[in-house]
């Protein structure tokens, strides 16, 4: 394991690796006991979309293992002028022990570790989020316990967020249901490769166009903004197909009764999900964004330790 591109090329225990390794780093820091594993490595970390929480949490998480973190602005840096990903990765790699990017094309994080020579992490592409998932998983085992034979219900747009889910469900043998409206369905071959991960790690995949379907009997229920970052100018095509698929007390009500509400956040309360849900005492989408910093020191642990 050389990069985090998607969970699709991480085994299953990989993963579990990372999950529990994240939970260790997670107790050491809330202990105070010092963990410097990455003293004296520097990792780049890419933007060419907003961020609040990858950017503090990968900055913070390389400061407390005992590197540092440099913020490379695309507005900034020549890629946003035109230098080629081949330049680029041959560049940085002189002078990073590993990159973070979260950008639009999956192909350009795909490129920047086939020409480079260091780790790659995806940090969010127009096709997935994987460093998203690890922490959401995180999450629903502290909150549910042993992954195995628990259901997700993923209730919302078919985007990066869902698809990430469905293969990093799949690989810990979880019940992933995904409910979307009919034009706004996950990628076939992301739901594809992710059946061949649930076939092999005794999970499974349910892909509907019926919320309520999906949502019955979850342990936990998760949904995303309607409007993804580079989507604004679709926003109100969208929000007219997206009603039936908001997350409100009926819906939560169909989920199993110690259900938890996780969404990757930034929330736009009112539309995917109602104050009442995310507000509410089964909402444990702050615990999620904090573990993004324990799931990310585990990632980049594992890869530039
Ligand atoms: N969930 C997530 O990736 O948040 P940011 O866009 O703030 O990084
Ligand atoms: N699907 C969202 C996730 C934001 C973290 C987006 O791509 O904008």
């Amino acid at each position: 394991m050389k990069h985090l591109l998607s969970l699709h090329d991480w085994s299953a225990d990989e993963m579990k690796e990372c999950l529990s390794l994240a939970a260790k780093l997670k107790k050491q820091q809330q202990e105070g006991i010092p963990h410097h594993i990455l003293q004296g490595k520097t990792l780049g970390m890419i933007f060419t979309k907003s961020s609040t929480r990858t950017r503090v949490s990968f900055e913070v998480g390389m400061y407390q293992l005992g590197g540092q973190a440099l913020f490379l602005s695309a507005n900034d840096i020549q890629l946003g002028r035109g230098e080629s990903i081949y330049d680029t990765a041959k560049v940085l790699s002189r002078f990073l022990d590993g990159i973070m990017i979260r950008t639009f094309k999956q192909e350009d994080v795909e490129d920047l570790a086939k020409y480079g020579s260091i780790p790659i992490i995806n940090g969010l592409t127009d096709l997935l989020h994987p460093c998203q998932i690890l922490a959401d998983l995180l999450t629903i085992q502290e909150h549910q316990g042993e992954l195995k034979g628990k259901k997700l219900a993923y209730v919302g747009d078919g985007n990066n967020v869902a698809h990430s889910l469905l293969y990093g469900c799949a690989k810990m043998g979880m019940e992933v249901a995904v409910a979307t409206p009919e034009n706004y369905t996950c990628d076939e071959k992301v739901v594809k490769e992710a059946k061949e991960d649930a076939a092999a790690n005794g999970g499974k995949v349910l892909i509907t166009t019926d919320a309520k379907e999906a949502a019955k009997n979850a342990n936990v229920i998760y949904t995303d903004t309607w409007i993804s970052m580079g989507q604004e100018d679709q926003k109100a095509e969208k929000v007219k197909s997206f009603a039936p698929y908001q997350v409100n007390d009926e819906l939560f009500g169909l989920a199993h009764k110690d259900a938890i509400f996780l969404h990757c956040l930034p929330a736009y309360r009112g539309m995917e999900v109602t104050e009442s849900v995310i507000d509410g005492p089964r909402s444990a989408v702050f615990d999620e964004a904090e573990n993004r910093l324990h799931a990310q020191k585990a990632v980049m642990a594992m890869l530039m330790g």
